[in-house]
C-alpha cells in the first residue's frame, strides 16, 4: 500500500488539482487513527475493528463512484456501468459493516433487528435497487443527479436491511462477506481508473474474503443462505437439553490438579470463554507445570472455536504456546481416544455431541471435537449457560465429564497454585 501511495504521488495527473496538503493530511490522520486503534483493540473486539475499517473502505468506494458519476471522467457505457456497480457494492458494504460494528459493540438494543417478513422485504429492496441502478445506467452520460441520489440512498438502506436479521455471533461470517464486497468494489474502482494496483488489491481482498466466508460456513456445516436469513440460536426442535433429573458432576480444584499432574497425556480445548477470560497465559502456565512433570500436553483447535477464524491460534501464540502443540480437528480427534484428560476451557458448541447424534439439533452435522472419547473430561466454564448456538450440551451430563465452575482465568490460576503445591 505504501508503494502504491508513493507510486501515485510520483505520477501526478496533468491538469488535476494535486493537492499535497490534503493528501498528506489524510495519510497522517488516517495512519494515526488506525495505528492507535489497532494497538488498543482487545482480541475479543477484533471483529468489530475489522468491520469498521471495512465499512470505511466501502464508504471510500461510494465517494469515488459518486465523484465519477457526477464528473464522468470515463463516460463510456462500460465506465458508467462499473461506477454504478462500485457505488452499489460499496454502499451495501458501508452501512452493512457499520451496523455489524454497532451490533458487536453492543450499541444497538437487539442483535437481530427485523421487521415482519424481513427476508421478503430484503429481496424486494434488492430488486428495486437493481431496477433503479439499471434505469440510471440507461440514462448514460446525461444521468439525473436526483436518480443517482435515490440509488445511493437505496444501496445504503439495503446494506442496513441486509445485515439487520443476522444474529450476534453469525457476524464474523457476514463481516467476512462484507469484506469481500469491499474488495470487489475496490477492484471495480481499479477498473474504472485503470489502476492495476487497486484492481489486484481489490481482487485479493474479494477472493480471500469469499474463501474465508465459505470456509467458516463449511466448518459450521451451514449454508451461506442459512446464515444470511438469520435467526440462528435459541435451540431447534429437539435441541438436546439436560433432562430434569440429569445432574452435571463437579470436580474440586484440588482433585482436578491431582488428576492432571498424574496423567500421561492432557488435551486442552480452548474456546470463546478462554478469549473472554483472557486465560491464555495462565493456560500456558498450567501446560508448563504439567510438561515439567512429564505430562504430554496438546491443544485441540476447532476451526470455528471462538468468534473469528484463527482466534485460538492467535491467543495461544500470544502466550508463546509452540505451534507443533496445536492439533487441528482431524488430528485431535485421532489423538483423543489415547488421551487421559481433556480440559475444555470456555468451549461449548465445538464439543457438543448433539452435532453427531441429534438430528433435531441446530448444530447437527457440524464436525466437533469428540472429547468424550478421552478417558476423562473437565469442563471449565462459569455456569450451565449455553454457548453461541443457544443449546444445552449433553457432554456436561456425560459419565466421563466433570464441571469446574468459575471464570477460566481464575480457575486455571487456582489450578496453577495447586500444581505448585504437589
Ligand atoms: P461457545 O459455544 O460460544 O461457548 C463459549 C462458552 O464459554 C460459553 O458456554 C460460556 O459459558 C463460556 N464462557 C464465557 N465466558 C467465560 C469465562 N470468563 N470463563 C469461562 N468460561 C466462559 O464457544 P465455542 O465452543 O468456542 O464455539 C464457537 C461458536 O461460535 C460456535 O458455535 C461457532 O459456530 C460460532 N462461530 C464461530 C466463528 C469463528 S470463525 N470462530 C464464526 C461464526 C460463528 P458460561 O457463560 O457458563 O461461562
Amino acid at each position: 500500500m505504501i508503494l502504491a501511495i508513493i507510486a501515485t504521488l510520483a505520477t501526478p495527473i496533468e491538469g488535476a488539482n494535486n493537492n499535497y496538503a490534503w493528501i498528506f493530511g489524510g495519510i497522517i490522520v488516517g495512519s494515526i487513527a488506525g495505528g492507535i486503534s489497532a494497538r488498543r483493540i482487545q482480541m475479543t473486539a477484533m471483529p468489530q475493528m475489522v468491520s469498521i475499517f471495512n465499512g470505511l473502505g466501502g464508504a471510500c468506494a461510494v465517494v469515488l463512484a459518486m465523484v465519477e458519476l457526477v464528473n464522468m471522467s470515463n463516460p463510456s457505457p462500460g465506465g458508467i456501468g462499473i461506477a454504478i456497480l462500485t457505488l452499489f457494492i460499496g454502499g451495501v458494504a458501508f452501512t452493512g459493516s457499520m451496523l455489524a460494528f454497532a451490533k458487536l459493540q453492543g450499541l444497538v438494543w437487539d442483535s437481530t433487528i427485523t421487521l415482519p417478513k424481513h427476508n421478503i422485504i430484503n429481496i424486494a429492496l434488492l430488486i428495486a435497487t437493481v431496477v433503479v441502478g439499471v434505469l440510471l445506467y440507461l440514462q448514460g452520460a446525461e444521468l439525473s443527479i436526483g436518480l443517482l441520489l435515490i440509488f445511493m440512498g437505496m444501496t445504503l438502506i439495503y446494506g442496513f436491511s441486509f445485515v439487520a436479521p443476522i444474529g450476534g455471533a453469525d457476524m464474523p461470517v457476514v463481516i467476512s462477506l462484507l469484506n469481500s464486497f469491499t474488495g470487489l468494489s475496490a477492484a471495480a474502482a481499479g477498473l474504472l481508473y485503470d489502476n492495476q494496483i487497486m484492481l489486484v488489491g481489490g481482487i485479493l481482498v474479494g477472493a480471500s474474503g469469499t474463501i474465508l466466508t465459505v470456509l467458516m460456513c463449511d466448518a459450521m456445516n451451514r449454508s451461506l443462505i442459512n446464515v444470511l436469513i438469520g435467526g440462528f440460536g435459541g435451540g431447534g426442535a429437539s435441541a438436546a437439553k439436560g433432562d430434569g433429573d440429569q445432574v452435571a458432576k463437579e470436580v474440586t480444584l484440588n482433585d482436578a490438579a491431582i488428576q492432571l499432574y498424574y496423567s500421561q497425556s492432557v488435551m486442552i480445548v480452548p474456546g470463546y470463554g478462554l478469549a473472554v477470560a483472557q486465560a491464555q497465559k495462565v493456560c500456558k502456565e498450567v501446560d508448563d507445570l504439567l510438561e515439567a512433570n512429564g505430562v504430554d500436553v496438546k491443544y485441540a483447535i476447532h476451526p470455528v472455536a471462538g468468534r473469528m477464524p484463527g482466534h485460538m491460534n492467535v491467543l495461544l501464540a500470544e502466550a508463546d504456546v509452540p505451534y507443533p502443540k496445536l492439533l487441528d480437528l482431524e488430528d485431535a480427534n485421532s489423538a483423543l481416544p489415547n488421551t487421559d484428560i481433556v480440559i475444555v476451557v470456555g468451549a461449548n458448541d465445538v464439543v457438543n455431541p448433539a452435532a453427531l447424534d441429534d438430528p433435531g439439533s441446530p448444530i447437527y452435522g457440524m464436525p466437533v471435537l469428540n472429547v468424550w472419547e478421552a478417558k476423562h473430561v473437565i469442563v471449565l466454564k462459569r455456569s450451565m449457560s449455553p454457548g453461541y448456538a443457544g443449546i444445552q450440551n449433553p457432554l456436561f451430563f456425560h459419565d466421563k465429564n466433570k464441571m469446574l465452575f468459575g471464570d477460566a482465568k481464575d480457575s486455571l490460576g487456582k489450578i496453577v497454585s495447586e500444581l505448585k503445591n504437589l
